[in-house]
């Protein structure tokens, strides 16, 4: 079965064609990096504006590339949710355009769900599995039980990880988009040169969850530091230790979530799923299994929604032409969705 893939929730404008849930025929990922940089993050309208420009030709360039025409695709799935709503309504209302047209089904899939599916485009993975979920929206750690089932242990309570890497960039002018330079700028500074507030586990039910906005504001008030006191500023010591304590912190929590629930198989996702310093310190993990998606597959993308969308169709279950987006999800509860 050919999946058609369409994702469109922030500023990727992205089509991909898969087969089966598992091979990756095309991923095509229109970028708008250039057009947000002026504005150090993304505008809304002008990524809404950009999918509308631009999504036709990119799902043509997926259909090219994967050496398929539209009549040999099967269904179609588009991300509805969540995400910055103008970004959403393009995707899902080209994807309803494509199906009223075509009489073909479409589904629509949960952005959370994709980013943890995308591991299993690479690799056969049996659940259940710890889920680590690291992107500019979310935190989250979670059982994840199937592709559509998955109990959250922990999410952040605050700003997602992926956010404290883009404002901590921002408020240095470390340049855009803020967690690739970071990652970038920390290879070569020194992790212990600051420390940095690393907050403790809570107990009970809420020892899983974390806060980016202490270290944030320890690492952004450091700067008033530099500029009080005249002391040199050394980007690269202030990204590689922030770098440090903000994947450590979510290193601590997997590793009491494996301690706890007995789960050794882990599977990241998510654009943050892409540090070098996570990567590395998931590697050194004794005893325990990790799948993180290669670096294309890390940030958004056609593929992993055309793959969860799969899952849906092959069992004949489908959305209907009122199907609308929701830019949140309730991802404080315990089950999700
Ligand atoms: O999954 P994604 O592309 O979009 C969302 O669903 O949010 O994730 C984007 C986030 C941004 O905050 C970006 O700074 C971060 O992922 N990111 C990274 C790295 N590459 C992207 N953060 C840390 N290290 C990286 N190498
Ligand atoms: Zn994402």
């Amino acid at each position: 079965m050919q999946v058609l893939g369409i994702e469109t929730s922030c500023d990727e404008c992205s089509a991909a064609v898969v087969t089966d849930g598992r091979i990756l025929l095309s991923n095509i990922v229109a970028s708008q990096i250039e057009i947000h940089k002026p504005y150090m993050g993304v505008v809304p309208e002008i990524a809404s504006r950009t999918h509308v420009k631009w999504i036709n030709s990119v799902v043509k360039k997926a259909l090219d590339e994967a050496g398929v025409s539209f009549d040999e695709i099967n269904g179609i799935a588009v991300t509805n949710k969540p995400g910055l709503s103008g970004s959403l309504l393009t995707g899902l209302s080209f994807a309803k355009g494509l199906s009223f047209a075509s009489g073909k089904p479409f589904i629509a899939v949960d952005h959370i769900f994709a980013h943890i599916y995308a591991s299993h485009l690479e690799n056969e993975i049996n659940y259940p599995y710890l889920g680590l979920l690291v992107s500019g929206g979310h935190t989250i750690i979670a059982i994840i039980k199937s592709y559509e089932d998955m109990q959250i242990l922990g999410t952040t309570i605050d700003d997602a990880c992926g956010e404290a890497f883009d404002k901590v960039a921002k408020f240095y002018n470390l340049g855009y988009p803020g967690g690739v330079v970071i990652d970038k700028l920390s290879k070569l500074g020194d992790p212990n040169a600051f420390s940095f507030p690393d907050p403790s586990l809570h107990k009970g039910e809420h020892q899983y969850d974390i806060s980016y906005s202490g270290l944030k504001t320890a690492v952004i008030n450091q700067l008033d530091q530099f500029h009080n006191k005249g002391y040199e500023k050394t980007n690269e010591n202030i990204a590689a230790s922030f770098q440090k304590t903000a994947i450590n912190m979510l290193l601590k929590r997997l590793l009491k979530a494996i301690e706890n629930t007995g789960i050794k198989t882990v599977v990241t996702g998510g654009g943050v799923a892409a540090n070098s310093y996570l990567r590395q310190s998931l590697s050194e993990l004794k005893g325990i299994t990790v799948y993180s998606p290669s670096l294309k597959l890390c940030g958004d993308n056609g593929a992993m929604i055309a793959g969860l969308g799969y899952h849906y169709l092959k069992n004949n279950i489908k959305s209907g032409l009122e199907t609308t987006v929701l830019s949140r999800v309730p991802v404080f509860r315990k089950t999700y969705p």
